[in-house]
């Protein structure tokens, strides 16, 4: 064999995985379609779960996250005026970290080079082959030339547009689906925070997210139509429809300043089941999509690959394969938890256009009622700092 897991995606799953297995010893190369400037200047969200700072810290990529991250204990969530404060630390023990996923990335790539795994970009037509057979085939072109590898496992970490799920013939996968009616328009601004923690804020005119990178770099979000382009939205709109989503204390202290980034993402949830096919596994964004109300993206993927690389290991390593055969249902078990909870505060939280009154006294209700009781807050608290693995 040419390798012992062939990994499809440079991504944080992939990178991840691929860091994992290499500490123990275990042989990875990496596939990636895109340059690597590119897969480090998309700019995704910044809240890490406990289980997922600990995962980085064990991966031995923990210690720029640890000097130059911020742990948060709480945060706000608000519907107009009302302000509720989720406390973690007291409601669960626990807390998050700011910590963009830019940076894991960088991270992970710098620990990567370090190993000296091999990560080759500008894959492209990567074709997954023989996953019923004793070793798995991964064919790919590269610079104009045809190239094979052979390997025992192969890891789809290619993210929700690659070729992996895809491998698995439509009849045998389900996929579950639902699309909001509305995206995610964002900006980084070199600008301090409204406020110390993040804000998710209910409005009447929508949505807004007041979230961060560090004390000089905010990143803030409003709810936009789906059929808005980011050229209908010149920082002066962004900034006084922001202003009014956020509740009046915040927005006295709102300082703005010109966008440095500017884009709207569409909302999406998404499953595909199951999770193996053979010698080939699905992690991360491959398998399933969140809204990012409530950042569980990036955590999922770590408890994809929390599962997986154990599961690897044992196989590899003593031939019990046990992890494997369990890997799809115990992934999944966790996925669905999460999304449900991003299902829950996108609805909780976003206007849904063309809906009717009840609709929108529900969301008030539900805010009203997290205000009243802790239980309520101490179901949110859980969810956001991370279900256990
Ligand atoms: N061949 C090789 N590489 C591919 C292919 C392909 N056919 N298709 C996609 N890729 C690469 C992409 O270029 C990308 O770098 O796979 C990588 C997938 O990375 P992500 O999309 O970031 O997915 P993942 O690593 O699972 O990260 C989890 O959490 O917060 C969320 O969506 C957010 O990216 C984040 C995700
Ligand atoms: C972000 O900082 O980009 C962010 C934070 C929290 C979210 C989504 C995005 O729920």
């Amino acid at each position: 064999m040419d390798t012992q897991v062939v990994i499809i995606g440079g991504g944080p799953s992939g990178l991840l995985l691929s860091q994992l297995l290499n500490r123990e010893g275990i042989a990875t190369v990496i596939l990636e379609r895109s340059d690597r400037d590119h897969v480090l200047s998309r700019i995704r969200a910044g809240i890490l779960e406990w289980g997922t700072v600990e995962m980085l810290r064990e991966a031995g990529v923990g210690a720029r996250m640890d000097a130059e991250g911020f742990p948060h204990d709480g945060t706000w969530i608000t519907d107009a005026d009302l302000m509720v404060h989720i406390d973690f630390k007291a409601l669960t023990g626990k807390k998050v970290m700011v910590y963009g996923q830019t940076e894991v990335t960088q991270d992970l790539y710098r620990a990567q080079d370090a190993m000296g795994t091999t990560i080759l970009h500008g894959v492209e037509d990567v074709r997954i082959l023989d996953l019923d057979g004793a070793q798995a085939r991964v064919e790919f072109t590269r610079n104009g030339e045809s190239r094979s590898l052979t390997c025992a496992w192969v890891a789809g970490c290619d993210g929700f547009h690659g070729v992996s799920r895809k491998t698995i013939p439509a009849e045998k996968r389900r996929e579950f689906e639902r699309v909001y009616p509305f995206g995610w328009l964002g900006i980084l601004s070199r600008t301090p925070p409204v406020n110390d923690e993040l804000i998710y804020a209910n409005s009447p005119h929508g949505f807004a997210l007041a979230s961060m990178r560090n004390a000089a770099l905010v990143r803030y979000y409003v709810q936009v139509p789906l059929a808005d382009r980011v050229e209908d939205w010149s920082d002066d709109r962004f900034w006084t429809e922001f202003r009014r989503r956020i509740p009046s204390q915040a927005a006295e202290r709102l300082v703005t300043g010109p966008s440095i980034e500017k884009s709207i993402a569409p909302l999406r949830s998404f499953v595909s089941e199951p999770l193996r096919w053979g010698r080939l596994f699905l992690v991360g964004d491959a398998a399933h999509i969140v809204p990012p109300t409530g950042a569980k993206g990036l955590n999922l993927a770590v408890s994809d690959v929390f599962y997986l690389h154990q599961a690897l290991i044992a196989a590899l390593k003593t031939g019990d394969e046990k992890g494997i055969d369990a890997y799809s249902e115990r992934a999944l078990r966790r996925i669905w938890k999460a999304m449900r909870f991003s299902w829950q505060m996108t609805t909780m939280l976003h206007r849904f256009d063309g809906e009717d009154g009840f609709a929108a006294q529900m969301r008030r209700a539900t805010l009203a009622h997290l205000a009243e009781s802790e239980t309520a807050r101490k179901d949110l608290a859980e969810n956001y700092v991370g279900l256990p693995y």
